[in-house]
């Protein structure tokens, strides 16, 4: 039986989460490409609930910022001062008014939670006419959690938390996860009966099982059997075993769709990264944003690839790319650097240190060593010579050059932008190119070259090179050699 849609979630993130000890809230702290309370609100989201609010306290200008930016469909309620779950529940059935139906709570720092197991605990909360279904996990160490104490009928009498827990409660080890499923009307009635009357000082959300209960009514649990799913995050400890744990089922979910990853454990994906069967993704390589790999791409290793698109049967080796589309068949590295608008059609070709930037680089066109192409279009079949330098910035403004097709730029040429190089021009080595080339012409603009014959013996007299220089002047007299020949132009 699939479940009715909840009239609410409601995630608690007001909390300081002091053992972070971080400038930053601690459900803003990032894994795998999203923030944790960005992971609870997509669990939250397959829910369909009709609202779904943010409970914010510390830090709460972060967090509304980052839910105005990511997650513009949830609301934010302050809770002004932090008095516990049970308050900040409170707080937020005053501020939105009364729910009727089923209200999902859930705290903000369980990243790993899945859609489908919050699907599963409405389900069961409906199933058995629940008035509270709360969600529980065994683990092997309790320490800190609340702890389920069990009814005769197999349903819940209460929860007690750790530090209120006598060593009888303490030595059980299923616990509360901190999600729940609530009857709306119900959970209202009992948060107002609520106390402070604990070892904590505070309205504790866990104490409306007890009241519910001691009203006749039936509360239940929805038992997790992978506790590592409920991993909660109050520490960069476990901020990073969430990570590792989160991108681990990442990389499964690819590999299983088909997906080649050589090594899982140095292989880095983020939530929203695509890739298509038959990609291949090698050793050290993270893969961020929106990056999507088609069919038989291969990249790694050691890239770093942010919502970067690589085409079918591509190559992309030891580069950092950003923002970048790297077409069918195309190769890139090592040792590149694809910044935002880079746009490499079928076969093109970045090669070992080059630097790109809002630049089209055209089907079957090189930039193979040492290079920075910014703020250009390079047409089909060009080549762009070794050491070669796109000009784009006079300090003011960025310009851009368009190379036409077919074209030869010689190595070490300054593109100085704008400027524009017709189809099938040629430009020679060491140039520096400020006027635009029409097509088919060859450009040569470098400084011709003086020759000052036996200089280095003259002024450089008892040095390596000026007795190299005699030895060779010494054979070539008794040889009556000939000097050397049309020096080559290396375009
Ligand atoms: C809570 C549960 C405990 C459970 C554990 C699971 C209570 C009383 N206890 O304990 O049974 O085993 O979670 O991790 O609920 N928050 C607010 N406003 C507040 C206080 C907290 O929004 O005034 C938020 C926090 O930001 C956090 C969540 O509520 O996201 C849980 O609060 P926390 O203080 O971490 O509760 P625990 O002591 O871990
Ligand atoms: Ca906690």
């Amino acid at each position: 039986m699939s479940a009715s849609r909840p009239a609410a979630v409601i995630v608690l993130a007001a909390g300081e989460g002091t053992r972070m000890k971080s400038r930053t809230s601690k459900v803003l702290h990032e894994l795998c490409g999203r923030s944790m309370l960005g992971h609870v609100l997509a669990a939250a989201r397959a829910l369909e609930p009709e609202r779904l609010v943010v409970v914010v306290g510390h830090r709460r200008e972060q967090v509304t910022a980052h839910l105005a930016e990511h997650a513009p469909d949830a609301e934010a309620v302050v809770q002004e001062r932090q008095g516990g779950t049970g308050h900040a529940v409170r707080t937020t059935l005053e501020r939105v008014g009364a729910l009727t139906g089923t209200v999902v709570v859930t705290n903000g720092d369980h990243p790993l939670l899945r859609g489908e197991t919050l699907a599963a605990l409405v389900r069961t909360h409906e199933d058995e006419g629940n008035a509270a279904t709360v969600l529980t996990t065994e683990i092997p160490d309790a320490t800190g959690y609340g702890r389920m104490v069990r009814a005769a009928d197999g349903g819940i009498d209460a929860i007690v938390e750790h530090k209120d827990a006598d060593a009888a409660q303490r030595a059980i080890n299923e616990i509360n996860v901190g999600m729940y499923a609530f009857d709306g009307a119900l959970l209202e009635s009992a948060l107002k009966r609520v106390t402070t009357e604990n070892a904590g000082g505070e309205e504790y959300l866990t104490d409306v099982v007890a009241i519910l209960r001691a009203d006749g009514h039936r509360a239940g649990a929805h038992l997790v059997a992978d506790w590592v799913e409920t991993l909660g995050v109050n520490d960069k400890v476990q901020l990073a075993q969430a990570r590792r744990r989160l991108n681990d089922r990442i990389v499964e979910a690819h590999m299983r769709a088909g997906v080649s990853v050589i090594d899982p454990a140095t292989t880095w994906i983020d939530v929203d990264v695509t890739a298509a069967p038959d990609a291949e993704v090698h050793p050290g390589t993270q893969l961020h944003g929106r990056t999507h790999l088609e069919e038989g791409a291969r990249v790694g290793p050691n890239c770093t690839l942010t919502d970067t698109r690589v085409g079918a049967g591509a190559a992309v080796v030891n580069a950092v790319c950003t923002g970048a589309e790297v077409g069918p068949e195309a190769s890139v590295g090592p040792f590149a650097y694809l910044r935002p608008g880079t746009r490499l059609a079928r076969g093109a070709k970045v090669g070992t240190y080059v630097e790109t930037k809002n630049a089209e680089i055209g089907e079957g066109s090189k930039v193979p060593h040492l290079t920075y192409v910014g703020d250009a279009e390079i047409g089909a079949g060009s080549n762009i010579g070794a050491s070669s330098v796109f000009v784009n910035y006079d300090g003011v403004r960025k310009q851009r050059s368009v190379i036409g097709s077919h074209v030869k730029i010689g190595s070490d040429n300054m593109i100085v932008a704008p400027v524009t190089v017709g189809d099938g021009a040629y430009t020679a080595a060491g140039s520096v190119i400020v006027q635009n080339v029409p097509a088919g012409a060859m450009a040569v603009a470098r400084a011709k070259q003086r020759t000052i014959e036996g200089w280095v013996e003259r002024r450089r007299a008892g040095t390596p090179s000026a007795e190299a220089a005699r030895r060779v002047r010494e054979t070539e007299g008794e040889q009556g050699a000939d000097g050397a020949g049309e020096p080559a132009d290396g375009a």
